[in-house]
């Protein structure tokens, strides 16, 4: 059998939390035949490390045979130990009162901290996948506070915004989700992302030419992706965590077990592609093969597509620009 990774969850005793590690250690992130060891983080604050022993004691009532053993602790050194999967879900989220740029300069902090934990102790391989808000700029920190690892390693969660593009095609056009192929999400998890069918298809159709209504891909789809968040919240009065649980899934099980082909998006450190600087964290789409991503290349740009590229390009310099100074 397998010998056990390593997979350490921050933000471990949150919404999101809860509803990813009984699927990590049931094997549906790396595969039903991977053991994994849990190295949980939560902040050091007793009501939080309360709560996380709650959900260690309920990982082990699972008896998952895939869990090989599960760790709680509160300082990322100790957390990030040899650790070949990182799933950073913790963040500071907004309060009331507080301005953006105190949401960007705690977050900075946090991420700040982590990003050189990973680089101390962290497997030199370690898949680091950052879910915590604001995602891409949270990645960016992460990467630039770890030199020694590889960039390449750091990625922020797109796939949310990418299945929920997904679902809406799929109720628009009176088809299975599963049929979907060639679908890309570009840019920022805010809702400036740009959501783009024009090469997608479905059951081997063109999407584009299925829905065939131009006003309907701008004035309702893109509204519909870009806010679904903000609806959740609405409906629930909580943030969408299920869906962002299960995202966190995909995006794994796909950068590690590949997607034969299929087109999924990550958001990942430009390398220039489609005219994005150098290291920006860009949600772009990718295939993935033997444990790496690729960035589908020769996407034709329209007119269009470039505008909404330019202004969620615009809001991630923005908020890289306003953390430059904390790095
Ligand atoms: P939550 O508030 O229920 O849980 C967050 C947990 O993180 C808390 O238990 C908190 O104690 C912990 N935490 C905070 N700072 C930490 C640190 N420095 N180290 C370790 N743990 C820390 O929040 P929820 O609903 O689980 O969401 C988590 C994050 O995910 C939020 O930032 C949210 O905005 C983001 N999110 C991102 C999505 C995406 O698509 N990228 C989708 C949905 C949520």
């Amino acid at each position: 059998s397998k010998k056990p990774v390593r997979v350490a969850v921050t933000g471990a005793a949150g919404q999101i939390g809860y509803a990813l590690l009984f699927r990590i250690a049931s094997g549906e992130m790396l595969g039903k035949d991977q053991p994994v060891i849990l190295q949980l983080l939560e902040i050091p604050d007793e009501k939080a490390q309360n709560a996380l022993k709650g959900v260690i004691m309920e990982l082990e009532d699972c008896a998952f045979p895939l869990l090989a053993g599960i760790e709680a602790h509160s300082d990322p050194m100790t957390a990030f130990k040899d650790t070949d999967y990182a799933l950073l879900v913790g963040a500071r989220p907004r309060g009331p009162g507080m301005e953006r740029a105190d949401l960007l300069a705690a977050n900075a902090q946090i991420f700040t901290v982590q990003g050189k934990a990973l680089n101390a102790v962290a497997s030199r391989n370690v898949r680091v996948l950052v879910v915590g808000n604001p995602a891409n700029t949270n990645a960016y920190i992460a990467m630039k506070s770890a030199p020694d690892l590889p960039r390449k390693n750091f990625t922020a969660m797109l796939r949310l915004d990418h299945n929920r593009a997904a679902s809406q095609i799929a109720a628009k056009t009176g088809k299975a989700v599963a049929g979907i192929e060639k679908l890309a999400v570009w840019g920022n998890h805010s809702p400036t992302m740009y959501a783009d069918y024009r090469n997608a298809t479905i059951d081997g159709q063109s999407v584009k030419d299925l829905i065939n209504d131009e006003q309907w891909n701008r004035e309702v789809f893109l509204p519909t992706v870009g806010k679904r968040g903000a609806a959740i919240i609405a409906a629930r009065g909580l943030s969408s965590a299920a869906s962002a649980a299960n995202a966190a899934i995909d995006h794994m099980r796909d950068w590690a077990l590949g997607t034969n082909g299929k087109w999924v998006t990550m958001g990942i450190p430009s390398n220039g592609e489609y005219g994005i600087p150098k290291d920006v964290m860009f949600g772009y789409p990718v295939t993935c093969e033997g444990g790496e991503y690729k960035i589908v290349e020769g996407i034709a740009i329209d007119e269009f597509s470039q505008e909404c590229i330019n202004k969620t390009l615009k809001e991630l310099t923005d908020e890289q620009d306003g953390v430059k100074h904390l790095l």
